[in-house]
């Protein structure tokens, strides 16, 4: 049985693709990278906005060619359309064969399996907390990037922020069990994971039993569980998203200060910068609450990138409600953002109110805001030439065969050239002698096709 699977949206996504892959590969499966080739077609599918789910219901529909050649063909999505729309999709798509929701991704086979025995359409579509645990150990899936390795720490989401749909289709936020978190650590580990990225919708609020307040400043489970993963020798960097601000407490700030291997980069969703506005979209802060967190992290931290998300856009918002998120987000120095259009989402709490701001508008405010960080971003990486900076390799450039790639513990992209025994995972010294718009150079001859 050939399989091919297509993953739209976040990292939660990618990890429970390689994890359905590892399922599927286990049991005796094998995955193709075409479509032409498949017998069973998989659609790991993205919610967060009407672009995803349209670009997603297009692919699909298309997938009809195949399934004229091939009758026996079965053609299935999953995630989090899946569970929004799952019933509406099976009964208007007539090649669609199952859809399953973000709760029973662990029941993959037993759906392929029914529906090639008896052609009948199947959507499974109620919540479950099990399918962490049902999924949790089938990371041993190989990934591009071998030495790599994703883990999620929590599922679902009870924050509600107005304009999101991820407490509706992924579920009440739950957390897993340390002890199951830390074997499959080390199972990753074993394999040769010199680095490991934990995931989840808020995975700050990992071990707070569902709690939307931060627990007590001196309080962080999930500190504590950085600083076990730590404790594995031979991974060597810790990554984490997506994080909501207002559980970094003190002890998360003191541990990650404290604890090296707690990659120096955080990914601090804002949202808005309006006070106004963010009350709107029920988050928990304020800018200045905000901001109080970001330099609490850059004093005790010391040197750290910020990346963020932002809405542009969202109902409401003037001409001065943006232009509070482009100055705190010129004040805190963001190197990367993700900058997205507000768009309705039905059984979210702001779809009832006007999208009052024009297309037009929205386009206008990301492209400032673009500007902004694409200035920042030069500037921070023309900040390290001269220095000498630790790089995790990655492998061989996408840019360029004849050079490597790898990334600072702040997540910036380095290419240098290989040397003599050097391989995925090892940590090295690059001096950098160039800086490009997303990328910093280390020495070696430049490449035509190289971007500065
Ligand atoms: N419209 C635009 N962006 C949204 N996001 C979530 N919901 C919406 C929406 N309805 C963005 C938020 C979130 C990111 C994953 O997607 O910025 O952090
Ligand atoms: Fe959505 Fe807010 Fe939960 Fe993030 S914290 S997943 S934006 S509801």
């Amino acid at each position: 049985m050939k399989v091919f699977i297509k993953t739209y949206g976040c990292q939660m996504n990618v990890r429970d693709s390689e994890a359905l892959a590892g399922m599927l590969t286990n049991a005796g499966a094998e995955l193709t990278a075409s479509e032409a080739d498949a017998d069973v077609m998989i659609f790991n599918t993205c919610s967060v906005r009407d672009q995803a789910e349209r670009k997603a219901i297009g692919k699909i529909t298309f997938m009809k060619k195949y399934k004229k050649h091939n009758p026996d063909l079965v053609v299935g999505v999953i995630g989090c359309m899946a569970q929004h729309r799952g019933q509406e999709l099976l009964d208007k798509i007539a090649h669609l064969d199952f859809a399953l929701g973000t709760g029973q991704l662990h029941r993959l086979l037993e759906v392929i399996e029914d529906v090639r025995q008896n052609r009948r359409k199947i959507a499974l579509l109620e919540d479950s907390s099990d399918v962490l645990e049902a999924m949790g150990m089938h990371s041993d899936y190989a990934n591009l990037r071998p030495h790599t390795g994703m883990i999620a720490i929590t599922r679902g989401c009870n924050r509600f922020c107005s304009y999101c749909i991820v407490p509706y289709v992924r579920g009440r936020e739950y957390s897993r069990q340390a002890e199951d978190i830390i074997k499959e650590a080390k199972m990753l580990a074993d394999k040769g994971v010199r680095e490991v990225m934990l995931l989840g919708q808020n995975v700050a609020a990992y071990g707070c039993g569902g709690n939307v307040n931060p627990p007590p400043a001196d309080v962080s489970p999930f500190g504590d569980l950085l600083q076990e993963i730590a404790k594995i020798d031979s991974i060597k960097r810790i990554r984490y998203t997506s994080p909501y601000p207002t559980f970094f407490t003190d002890k998360l700030i003191d541990i990650i200060a404290s604890e090296p291997k707690i990659c120096r980069n955080v990914h601090l969703p804002l949202q808005s910068g309006s006070d106004r506005v963010l009350k709107n979209m029920n988050r928990q802060y304020t800018a200045d609450s905000y901001l109080e967190i970001v330099n609490k992290l850059k004093n005790k931290v010391g040197e750290l990138t910020f990346s963020t998300d932002v809405i542009v856009g969202f109902p409401g918002e003037t001409d001065e409600d943006f232009m509070a998120t482009k100055d705190l987000m010129n004040t805190v120095g963001f190197d990367h953002a993700f900058i997205f259009k507000y768009s309705p989402r039905a059984g979210a709490k702001s779809a009832e109110w006007a999208d009052d701001v024009p297309q037009s508008v929205k386009e206008e405010r990301n492209q400032i805001l673009l500007a902004d960080l694409e200035k920042r971003s030069i500037a921070g990486n023309l900040a390290c030439v001269g220095r000498t900076l630790e790089v995790m390799v990655d492998g061989v450039s996408p840019r360029n065969p004849a050079r490597w790639s790898g990334r600072t513990s702040t997540a910036r992209t380095v290419v240098f050239s290989h040397t003599e025994g050097m391989k995925p995972g090892d940590l090295i010294q690059v001096p950098i002698e160039r800086a490009g718009r997303v990328t910093l150079f280390g020495p070696g001859l430049v490449g035509a096709d190289e971007e500065l």
